[in-house]
């Protein structure tokens, strides 16, 4: 089945936030659409504001006048369910509660023709349950737009049990025609990204109740060394933590207490209090007029070595080595199991495993472990931990070092998997997870974490660059320091190591 032709006719039904931008997508993909509210004047209301959005884009230059009203004609505000009996293809985007949605796609399948397809963007409901009632539940799917749906490509396309794949197959490449970037997901709780998210939120709030570094120093080592657009703090401000913390509970609970899920209680504290982020004014940052943001903290400036040992190969990191040679110091290589010796320091990859941990297994004196970055040849920040007993002249040679590269040094405390490393290792576990339940493939979930939540690199993707085994020994040496099973690692990741397979090709 192919995408639907721009003559069929669409129907959303609720005009709030989401059904105004699906509707919008839609008639601008050249659908006729129909925009239904139980609030009286709201479907009308919402076109209004579409056409004054879209208003401002031709301001701007970025749309044509034309494109503007062809747009809005074919948006048309009704007020009578019965008015969509001839719609191809319904959107419900009304209130989130189960009943509500059940009973008004009970009422639909009385009014509407056999082949029109009915969908949800529910984020949180399962779409088998919303059909189970129907007479023809194989008709309903999950359509997930994310917010703002004009702007944000991604669209998970949900089966439930009943769902018929041919109809997935033909919302795919509707949303695709639409011009989203569509990927195939299964009913499960959080579908893909509200379940692979998780450990982006958790294991920031993780470090900051232990204590490893502040908000502003742990969001600075997201963006500057793992690439990604924001740290944990200033986007759980940004969304909500009354949001971002009911859909934690959620996942939490709809996974039966399942701890790789676990809430957390210095967010729990903020919503209690009141602090929801920037639209109350404070969540982890204080947001009133002239307050400041926090800054990172860096260590001291110190003096620029002459000279580094590198032995053997760095891995993920061997491009760290190049910026040090191109700051003008002189690289000694010697075979060795990948380690930089500089001064009396030892400097190496995270691996999972303490500093404290590591010098002892291993019979390293001052031993600084740093973490991993997106691009060592690009990071401007990295977080270094080091070993207890680390000396003060083995300390600043790890900051002069790192420092004569360009790299601003973060210390943070002697903590298991560093920032960056912890983080992405959960991410791409949870995402194995998902590929393993079969939730989606492993192509759709990178894509859908990139899409949908801006991630620089999908976490399978990242994992393939750095080793799946690198991941697993960071998630091994996690379990075992927290003897947690939050950190067991997917047996999917244990299957490809020993099988010396990637996730992709
Ligand atoms: P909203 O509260 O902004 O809009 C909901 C609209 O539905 C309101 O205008 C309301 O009057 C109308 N409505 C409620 N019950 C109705 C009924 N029985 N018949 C007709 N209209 C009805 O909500 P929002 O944020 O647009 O969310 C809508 C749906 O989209 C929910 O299922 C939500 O989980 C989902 N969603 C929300 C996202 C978000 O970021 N806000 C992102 C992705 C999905």
């Amino acid at each position: 089945m192919t995408a639907l032709n721009t003559s069929a006719r669409i129907a959303v039904i609720g005009a709030g936030a989401m059904g105004a931008g699906i509707a919008q997508v839609a008639a601008q993909a050249g659908h006729p659409v129909l925009l239904l509210d139980n609030r009286p004047g709201a479907a009308a209301q919402a076109i209004e504001g579409i056409d004054r959005q879209l208003g401002k884009r031709v301001e701007n230059g970025k749309l044509s006048a034309e494109s503007r009203s062809a747009t809005v004609a074919r948006l048309q505000a009704v007020e009578a369910i019965e008015t969509l009996a001839a719609c191809d293809l319904i959107i419900e985007a009304i209130v989130e509660n189960l009943e509500v949605k059940r009973a008004l796609f009970r009422q639909l399948e009385g009014i509407c023709g056999e082949h029109c397809i009915l969908a949800s963007n529910t984020s949180s409901l399962s779409i088998t349950s919303i059909a189970a009632q129907l007479d023809h539940p194989q008709r309903l799917l999950g359509l997930h737009f994310f917010n703002p749906a004009p702007v944000m490509a991604l669209v998970e396309v949900v089966c439930g049990l009943a769902s018929d794949p041919a109809l997935a197959e033909c919302l795919y490449d509707t949303a695709r025609a639409w011009g989203k970037k569509p990927v195939h997901t299964r009913s499960t709780p959080g579908f893909i990204v509200n379940r692979v998210a998780r450990p982006f939120y958790a294991e920031s709030l993780r470090m900051l109740q232990e204590g490893a570094a502040d908000c502003p120093t742990l969001d600075a080592l997201m963006r500057e060394a793992g690439g990604f657009a924001m740290g944990a703090f200033e986007l759980t401000d940004l969304i909500g933590h009354d949001v971002n913390y009911a859909v934690t509970c959620s996942v939490f609970d709809a996974y039966y207490g399942d701890f790789r899920f676990q809430p957390s209680l210095i967010q729990k504290e903020l919503v209690d209090a009141g602090r929801f982020g920037r639209k109350s004014g404070r969540g982890f940052y204080d947001y009133a007029e002239g307050a400041e943001r926090p800054a990172a903290q860096s260590l001291a400036a110190a003096a620029k070595p002459a000279c580094v040992v590198v032995e053997g190969d760095l891995g993920p990191a061997a491009a760290l080595v190049e910026r040090i040679e191109a700051a003008g110091i002189e690289i000694v290589r010697r075979d060795g199991a990948g380690l930089l010796r500089v001064g009396e320091a030892v400097l190496a990859l995270s691996d999972g495993r303490m500093a404290a941990e590591r010098a002892r297994d291993e019979g390293l004196r001052n031993l600084a472990l740093f973490d991993l970055a997106l691009d060592y040849a690009k990071a401007s920040r990295l977080a270094v931990a080091f070993a207890a007993g680390t000396d003060a002249a083995a300390r600043e040679a790890v900051a002069g070092l790192l420092q004569a590269a360009g790299i601003a040094v973060t210390e943070v405390t002697d903590s298991p998997a560093l920032v960056v490393l912890r983080t992405v290792a959960m991410l791409a576990n949870e995402a194995a997870d998902a590929v393993l339940q079969g939730v989606g493939s492993a192509a759709d979930i990178d894509l859908a974490m990139c899409a949908g939540v801006n991630y620089p690199k999908g976490p399978l993707a990242w994992a393939d660059a750095i080793g799946v085994g690198t991941v697993l020994g960071a998630l091994d040496h996690l379990q075992r320091s927290y003897g947690e099973d939050r950190y067991r690692p997917s047996l999917l990741l244990r299957r490809l190591h020993c099988a010396g397979e990637r996730f992709h090709g």
